[in-house]
């Protein structure tokens, strides 16, 4: 059987042929990076014949508020963004698990160097990914501390998912990768660990996970907020976010990127130095054991946090 492929695109308020949903070179947003996206992923469960959408309601909302950063007036809620999303894939009629990029730009025809009074559009699509864990590690990945700093909230919003912001979390990852390393860590301005180039970052000490606090010039991860939940109140363990020093991290017995694409990835080398004795912890392998079950609908008390795909009736046609 041959691998499924991106059909279909959300474009222009209309569910389209892909090759439909292009822009003119002309375009605002592909000069100046004037556009927020998002990165959700759907699950596939086959036992339920079902795929799940995990948070949407949380993804949708951080888009909505990402655009509002850029002064982009978007006439979509997370509900009716979710039914559209349900719509494309069913459409797509995906068996497998699935990366999905909302994406909203400044649509315009124009070179104006400003964000007000400039037509927005949204995009959506969804690719499917197999069995890929697309940039998520399993084993054990080795960071090193990146040169670059964190772009900085008084610069571009580094709680929102800017486009233009991504060109620095492509100099931490290339600079990381072609050095020989899976990925790296980002300190702030303040010199304190922000996160890595595109994930969260939680370590533990002493049996407590520690994570960057919201102000440090990370993004409002929602997987990271959803860990944070289920650490506290599933799993019993304190969970503090606080700034982290740079030299803590060489100190932490377990630490784990997390996010839609990262999951839950376990760090388990910062450069010359193991964390903790090199290997997985017991805080990552239960947790990671739990967000799989949940973000696979197989939790009946996490059921909320997931939608179902095909069992959804949606108005859009
Ligand atoms: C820079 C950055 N930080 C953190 C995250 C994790 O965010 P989320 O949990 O919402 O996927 C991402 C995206 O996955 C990211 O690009």
């Amino acid at each position: 059987m041959s691998e499924p492929q991106t059909q279909y695109a959300y474009f222009q308020g209309r569910i389209v042929p892909i090759s439909e949903a292009t822009v003119p070179i002309t375009t605002q947003s592909l000069h100046y990076g004037t556009g927020v996206f998002g990165g959700m992923r759907a699950y596939w469960n086959a036992e339920h014949e079902e795929a799940y959408i995990f948070r949407p309601y949380e993804h949708f909302e951080r888009l909505l508020q990402s655009a509002a950063l850029l002064r982009m007036k978007l006439d979509y809620t997370p509900a009716s963004l979710l039914d559209i999303l349900t719509a494309l894939i069913q459409k797509e009629g995906f068996r497998t698990n699935c990366y999905i990029r909302p994406l909203a730009y400044i649509a315009e025809q124009t070179l104006a160097v400003r964000l007000h009074d400039l037509q927005p559009d949204l995009a959506i699509f969804v690719n499917p990914l197999g069995d890929a864990h697309f940039v998520s590690v399993d084993e054990g990945a080795h960071v090193c501390i990146s040169a670059w700093r964190r772009v900085d909230d008084n610069a571009i919003p580094a709680r929102g998912k800017v486009v233009g912001a991504y060109v620095n979390s492509m100099m931490i990852k290339s600079d990381a990768v072609l050095a020989g390393y899976d990925d790296a860590l980002v300190l702030n301005n303040d010199g304190h660990v922000a996160e890595f180039s595109t994930a969260n970052m939680m370590m533990v000490r002493k049996g407590v996970v520690i994570t960057p606090p919201i102000t440090d010039n990370i993004l409002e991860g929602v997987v990271r907020r959803s860990l944070i939940h289920l650490l506290r109140h599933e799993l019993g363990v304190e969970v503090v976010e606080r700034p982290i020093d740079r030299t803590e991290v060489y100190l932490a017995e377990e630490m784990f990127m997390c996010g839609t694409g990262a999951q839950i990835s376990p760090v388990t080398r910062i450069e010359h130095r193991d964390v903790g004795d090199g290997e997985i912890g017991p805080i990552t392998r239960r947790l990671r054991d739990l967000y799989m079950d949940v973000v696979h609908g197989r939790s009946d008390k996490y059921q909320h946090w997931v939608a179902p795909v095909y069992s959804a009736e949606t108005m859009m046609k």
